[in-house]
């Protein structure tokens, strides 16, 4: 498929290039990352392992705390506070979501910016939009490499990203302004979200949400991002409509197949940069 953004492909090469990075450290330590995760989500379960496979794969060293729903706040940000006291630890990463007695955000900001793997702490978030960071959030960062990848244009274009959540719109739109886009953020409350996206040279939906994006949101010149991870009768699908659109769109990524690969691949090298930064 032509107009097919293949994140698979391009995930590979980054964890290849990855792969070869962590050869050349010889006898020096290894990075390490810890993966916490609080209960039995089934999405996570499958996040994680994929996670896990990539780690192993690039030669990265790996710790996975898999902890009772029933822990309390307290107790998990114990279990936080001594990773980030562990010196041999360069990146820690609590997959959300969490259990609802668990604030999130409280979590988000106890792991050290030292070992925010995830790009989700406070300190991350102020550094990426004062375009002063090196640690991204992997999602934003991955859609980013793809976009650059295909030579698709970011400087000076009109991107509508659909979604405003705190660990894909709202950083992804502060690095797009970065790097001169004219950026719209849609919401739920947004009055005629396809008119506006319909306009967009590049359309990202990242609103958890099957089949949003139809036809009427579209036109030919367009790049689609689709952010979208939806299980719909056990069949893991995107926002958008992709048989209704492919062929009305220049470019467009996959699910599975396209940002999927690609938030693992920069996770990854977030912990790289970490361990640079740690040793
Ligand atoms: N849940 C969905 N996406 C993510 C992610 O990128 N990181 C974490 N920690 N949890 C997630």
């Amino acid at each position: 498929m032509q107009n097919l953004i293949d994140g698979k492909e391009y995930s590979n090469i980054l964890l290849n290039k990855l792969k070869e990075k962590i050869k050349e450290l010889k006898d020096k330590r290894l990075p390490k990352i810890v993966i916490i995760q609080v209960g039995n989500n089934l999405a996570s379960n499958k996040y994680i392992k994929h996670k896990i496979k990539s780690v192993e794969k690039i030669g990265m060293l790996c710790d996975f705390k898999k902890l009772d729903e029933n822990i309390t706040q307290k107790d998990l940000l114990e279990i936080i506070e001594n990773l980030n006291n562990d010196h041999i630890v360069d990146g820690i990463i609590v997959q959300l979501p969490l259990p609802n007695h668990i604030d999130s955000t409280v979590v988000n900001s106890v792991i050290s910016y030292k070992k925010d793997a995830d790009g989700f702490n406070p300190i991350t978030l102020g550094n990426v939009m004062l375009g002063t960071s090196k640690i991204f959030p992997a999602t934003p960062n991955g859609i980013i490499k793809l976009l650059e990848w295909k030579n698709v244009e970011i400087k000076g274009s009109n991107v509508v990203i659909i979604g405003r959540s705190n660990i894909v719109g709202k950083p992804l739109a502060n690095m797009l302004i970065n790097k001169s886009a004219t950026v719209t953020v849609c919401n739920t409350q947004t009055k005629n979200t396809a008119n506006i996206a319909k306009k967009a040279d590049i359309l990202i939906s990242a609103a958890g949400c099957a089949n949003l994006v139809t036809s009427e949101f579209v036109n030919k010149n367009m790049t689609i991002i689709d952010v979208g991870a939806n299980f719909v009768d056990g069949k893991y699908c995107g926002d958008v409509n992709f048989n209704e659109v492919q062929d009305n769109v220049k470019l467009i990524t996959p699910v599975p197949g396209g940002v999927g690969p690609m938030t693992i691949a920069c996770l990854l090298e977030n912990v790289y940069e970490l361990y640079l930064q740690n040793i």
